[in-house]
């Protein structure tokens, strides 16, 4: 690649909010990000690879409040738990802040005073619920009351989990706040306002989300386009089209005070993408002494200066829940604001597992530190993770029999067997030294060619076509080995020439290989240029169409993965208890202790009574279950929310159709254990048990009763 095509790339994944540790979601963002820079990076090209945590907003105020800490202190906790996430799954950014630094106080305020100065900043009085206990307005979130429509208890400020009404915090009947239990009032606050609906602002973004970047790639994939020109539209009534947008939050507010606005703070929204600016703003002031992770980012550069280069070009990688905020919001608050407006927003879908939504909850999902704990290899995932991720915004589904089989049969069957076979001939016969006899033009060009179409797979975030590409030649490297038969070869001197030449052209197609998949498996692609084949550096792209001229003795390079490792990785841990005070206890793991009868009369002491935590329950949810003539499946809200303090319920098998209908179920409230370890059954996962009365007998005595506490007890209260 000559120096003046180096292209310059200042490439971000989204920030995700401080609240919490990284789950597979975030995980899978970073790989397909870091995938894409590493093949950029083996190209030549300076790429500065920068993330952050998303430190600000009232949910996270609120939560370290309910930890007994500093916000600053809360935030800071949850990053130091970073880096083994990173290092884990090699994902390499060059920088990692937070957006409460002072680069981002900093910019978030210029980009501001640019935008007021731009004419696009207006002030409106609001009404909104304020809570005078806590003396704060309230998010809809930390609203409830009772639903409008159905009349059913404990709604949220939105919506109705039980019946599906949609509605405003203000129609809900005895809204009370979930913070301290006051009701709300109403109150009148002067808000801030971003002018997105101004014709200069709709102009830009019309032209913008259509446009092409300099390299010629559109900024927006069709499909997300599509979405955007929905939000354009506006109806014969006139209604739709861009909104304003409020930008100002009133303390106390965890967030970037508004320069001249005394008790205004940015929305965490606003200043979360200038995040982005100043964690690489930090990563170039701290120059050589962050960028010890790689030579091409190693960097005295000067921010400003680097920004203001009309080559650099800066690429987002986001999920699709955030689309909005990064087409519409971002590019039309740097425009306005006089900075470069991104050249790719790259959106991805989420991660399902096995077909369901990931819940952050214990026993779905995929815990990443628990998968690296159990010694599964992170390549294993990234290698996954390629071979299923493309340029539309799809979901991406983990399913573990899937899962090892690609690997088993990708990784193992196709790739990694090349090298161990063949590299063995060469070795006990050649002394490691590798021979071509007859052309070699033929397979240089090819390895060219494949080169070349992998590349303008990755280019375009085409992981999976490049996968299918590599293996498809992976199958023709091991054919063609077979149909060599290099073990008869080996037993006939006079055709010795014969099988160094076939073992050479085999490896010679594993070199190839082990270049292109370097992007998804960066440590094994390195063990095989300096292990195997003594090169002393990394490969580069440019290395794929050469020949190799020795191999070492073939060492280990990769496991298969055994199912049981799997199995592990779904076992769900024992549960922690829902929250008190906001706070999940965790219990100790429960030591299986034999089965003791207990006849009656026999006594057990307190302690023993106060290990089965019993708690109140909503039934959210109640229906029959296909295949099943004694279960109904319960959705239950027990009180409990998950890491983004969104309310989370549980799925119970209760053996109770014979004497319930579900719909007369719902919305009742019951009893049930929460610290039942959960069981996985044919039809899903059990997360703790119901309690009913049945008599000893159930012929002579039949029925069983759900208990019913008296009115005023709410869901996630203990039983005692
Ligand atoms: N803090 C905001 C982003 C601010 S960017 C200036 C945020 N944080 S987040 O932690 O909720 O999400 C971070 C990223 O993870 C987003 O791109 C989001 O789409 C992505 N994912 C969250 N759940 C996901 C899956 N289940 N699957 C894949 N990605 C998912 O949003
Ligand atoms: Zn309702």
């Amino acid at each position: 690649m000559n120096p003046s095509s180096k292209r310059r790339l200042f490439v971000t994944t989204a920030l995700p909010y401080a609240n919490g540790p990284f789950h597979i979601g975030h995980i899978m963002e970073y790989i397909q990000a870091d995938t894409w820079v590493r093949f950029q990076r083996m190209g030549g090209n300076e790429v500065h690879f920068v993330g952050a945590d998303d430190a600000h907003g009232a949910p996270i105020m609120i939560a370290a409040e309910k930890a007994g800490k500093t916000p600053q202190q809360f935030v800071a906790d949850i990053a130091a738990g970073r880096q083994q996430y990173l290092d884990g799954f090699h994902i390499r950014f060059d920088n990692w802040h937070n957006t409460d630094g002072a680069e981002n106080h900093q910019l978030a305020q210029d980009v501001y005073r640019a935008l007021r100065k731009s004419g696009l900043i207006a002030m409106r009085d609001i009404e909104q619920f304020y809570d005078p206990v806590k003396g704060m307005f309230l998010p809809d979130r930390y609203i409830k009351g009772q639903c409008p429509k159905c009349g059913a208890a404990d709604q949220y400020g939105d919506a109705c989990e039980v019946c599906g009404a949609v509605y405003a915090p203000t129609e809900l009947k005895n809204p009370y706040s979930t913070l301290s239990g006051a009701t709300p009032e109403l109150r009148k606050s002067e808000h801030y306002f971003f002018q997105l609906s101004s014709d200069r602002c709709a102009a830009f973004l019309r032209e913008w989300t259509q446009a092409s970047n300099a390299h010629g790639q559109p900024h927006l994939q069709t499909e997300v386009l599509n979405k955007v020109r929905e939000w354009f539209a506006v109806d014969e009534n006139g209604h739709g089209g861009l909104a304003d947008w409020d930008i100002s939050r009133d303390a106390p507010y965890f967030g970037i005070e508004i320069p001249d606005a005394p008790g205004k703070y940015f929305y965490v929204w606003l200043d979360a993408p200038v995040g982005y600016l100043a964690s690489l703003k930090n990563h170039f002031d701290k120059g050589q002494a962050a960028a010890h992770w790689h030579a091409a980012s190693r960097t005295t550069q000067d921010f400003d200066t680097f920004m203001a280069d009309p080559q650099v070009e800066q690429v987002h990688f986001i999920g699709k829940d955030i689309v909005y905020f990064h087409t519409l919001f971002w590019p039309a608050m740097l425009k306005f604001s006089g900075r470069k407006t991104p050249s790719q927003i790259n959106v991805h879908g989420f991660v399902t597992v096995g077909g369901e939504k990931m819940s952050k909850s214990r026993g779905t999902g995929i815990s990443p530190l628990k998968y690296l704990d159990l010694g599964l290899n992170p390549e294993w995932l990234r290698y996954y993770l390629a071979a299923k991720l493309g340029s539309k915004v799809e979901d991406v589904d983990f399913t573990p029999e899937d899962f090892v089989a690609r690997v088993n049969s990708d990784l193992i069957g196709k790739y990694v067997n090349i090298a161990s076979r063949a590299a063995k001939f060469i070795n006990q016969q050649f002394d490691g030294r590798l021979g071509y006899f007859g052309a070699t033009q033929e397979m240089t060009d090819a390895a060219q060619a494949l080169a070349d179409d992998v590349a303008a797979a990755f280019e375009a975030r085409e992981y999976a076509r490049a996968m299918r590409e590599i293996m498809a030649a992976a199958d023709r490297i091991n054919t063609a080995f077979d149909a060599a038969q290099p073990w008869l070869l080996a037993k006939d001197d006079a055709r010795r020439a014969e099988l160094q030449d076939t073992c050479s052209r085999a490896l010679a197609g594993f070199w190839t290989l082990s270049v292109l998949l370097a992007p998804v498996l960066p440590e094994l692609s390195a063990r095989v240029a300096r292990e195997l084949f003594g090169l002393e550096r990394d490969f580069v792209w440019a290395d794929a169409a050469v020949l190799p001229q020795r191999v070492a003795p073939y060492q280990h390079l990769m496991q298969r993965i055994d199912p049981k490792q799997l199995d592990r990785l779904f076992e769900p841990d024992v549960p922690s208890a829902p929250p008190q005070n906001g706070n999940a206890r965790i219990l100790p793991e429960a030591k299986p202790a034999a089965a003791k009868a207990t006849a009656p009369g026999d006594t057990i002491t307190i302690d023993d009574f106060a290990k089965v935590d019993l708690r109140i329950a909503r039934i959210v949810h109640a229906e029959a279950v296909e295949g099943s003539t004694k279960l109904l499946r319960l959705t239950l809200d027990v009180g409990e929310t998950d890491a983004d303090g969104k309310p989370r319920t549980r799925n119970v098998f209760s053996g109770i159709q014979s004497a319930y209908k579900p719909e007369d179920l719902i919305g009742r409230l019951t009893v049930m254990v929460a610290n039942l370890a959960p069981r996985k059954m044919k039809f899903g996962l059990s997360e703790g048990m119901v309690l009913a009365a049945s008599g000893a007998d159930e012929k002579a005595q039949p029925g069983l009763y759900l208990l019913d506490p008296h009115p005023g007890a709410q869901p996630g209260m203990r039983v005692r």
